[in-house]
């Protein structure tokens, strides 16, 4: 599998562009004409449907280089960004090994891994590295384990740990969150991190993801999709960069909203780490520009629907409400009034 990486910014220019083959991989999110929180989560299994962005565990696509470059910019601004708890050491070399077995195996072109005992030598060739560390030796790393390999991939990764019949966030990777910060987050258990959520807590949603989340094992990773709506491409929307970006949110026009309004969908998927039994949460994000979007017209169509009719509280959550009736009559021209199906 080759993939060509693009030059292009998620910040400043926003030169971010998705190409005709990443629009046709967007996960696009809604299976139905409506929306409403839900435990929607499945198995993650390796080898999904081919050209799909569930193909393998951990997606690498043509916006890699350029995610990691945005992420190192943010990392020297605030180097809160990446924390981890003290008791969190063996985590983090799990989650190290979970990644760079998955990316070797299921992308030899791009990423080596070469294990002999406890000496290790590591191979990725889009960013030019290859680094030889002794497994579970902090010192012969320059970052931490975690750090280390999620500066080398796509996503943000909150890394839990699993005690007295919770999940905790004691580490993680955050610089693509769609406004929730790590800095504030850190320590709080799954139902002081969720208190923000409209609805979800009272519909007895967290009470039944986190019985699921309790559960899952080794070698049987879980997933779902989230989504919101973020103006312009830019992957860090976190509290702490507020001031450069909410006033960009009063930028929409009519004749801009369509390549500058993006549906910004997460896949978030769930893994029990073997060693430390701690849960990884990679959070991937995917951008789309509702231009891009309406090139698809079942998506155009659906999409118009479920944000014309998504209760208020869930608009003023997602961030969108100010511009939604833009939003809306922009989609308006995808919709012909025709029935649709169930099914994506
Ligand atoms: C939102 C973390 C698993 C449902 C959030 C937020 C965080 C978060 C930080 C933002 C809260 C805020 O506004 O400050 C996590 C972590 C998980 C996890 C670390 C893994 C352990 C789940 C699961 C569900 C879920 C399994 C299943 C239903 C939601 C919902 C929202 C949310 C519905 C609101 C999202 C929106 O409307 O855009 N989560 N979550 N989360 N989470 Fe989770």
């Amino acid at each position: 599998m080759t993939v060509r990486f693009n030059k292009e910014t998620f910040r400043g220019d926003y030169s971010f562009r998705n190409s005709p083959a990443a629009i046709r991989r967007f996960p696009f999110p809604f299976d139905r004409d409506e929306y409403m929180y839900s435990v929607n989560m499945e198995p993650h299994r390796a080898a999904g449907p081919d050209d799909s962005v569930f193909q393998r565990r951990f997606d690498v696509d043509e916006h890699y280089l350029s995610e990691m470059e945005d992420r190192a910019i943010t990392l020297a601004g605030d180097p809160g960004r990446c924390q981890s708890l003290p008791h969190m050491r063996l985590a983090g070399w799990d989650l190290l090994e979970l990644i760079m077995t998955s990316k070797a195996e299921d992308y030899p072109d791009l990423f080596q891994l070469t294990r002999d005992r406890d000496r290790w030598r590591w191979v990725n060739r889009p960013m030019g590295i290859d680094d030889s560390f002794t497994f579970l030796d902090d010192t012969t790393l320059p970052f931490g384990p975690m750090e280390y390999i999620t500066r080398q991939t796509q996503g943000d990764f909150a890394v839990l740990d699993h005690r007295e019949g919770n999940l905790w966030m004691d580490a993680g990777m955050v610089t693509s969150q769609a406004d929730w910060s790590l800095d504030f987050d850190i320590g709080m258990n799954f139902f002081e991190w969720h208190a923000p959520v409209p609805r979800a807590a009272e519909m007895g949603i967290f009470q039944r993801a986190l019985k699921f989340l309790l559960n899952v094992r080794q070698d049987s990773p879980a997933r779902r999709l989230n989504w919101t709506m973020t103006v312009n491409p830019r992957l860090d929307t976190s509290p702490e960069t507020y001031p450069e970006w909410g006033p960009e949110k009063r930028s929409l026009t009519v004749k801009n909203v369509g390549a500058k309004q993006f549906l910004r969908v997460e896949l978030q998927s769930f893994w029990r780490l073997p060693r430390s039994n701690a849960l990884a949460f990679p959070i991937r994000c995917y951008l789309c520009a509702l231009e891009d979007i309406a090139t698809v017209p079942k998506w155009g169509r659906r999409l118009h629907r479920v944000l014309r009719d998504l209760p208020e509280d869930l608009a003023t959550y997602k961030g969108f409400a100010v511009n939604r009736p833009l939003i809306v009559e922009y989609l308006s021209q995808c919709d012909d009034g025709k029935p649709t199906s169930p099914g994506i």
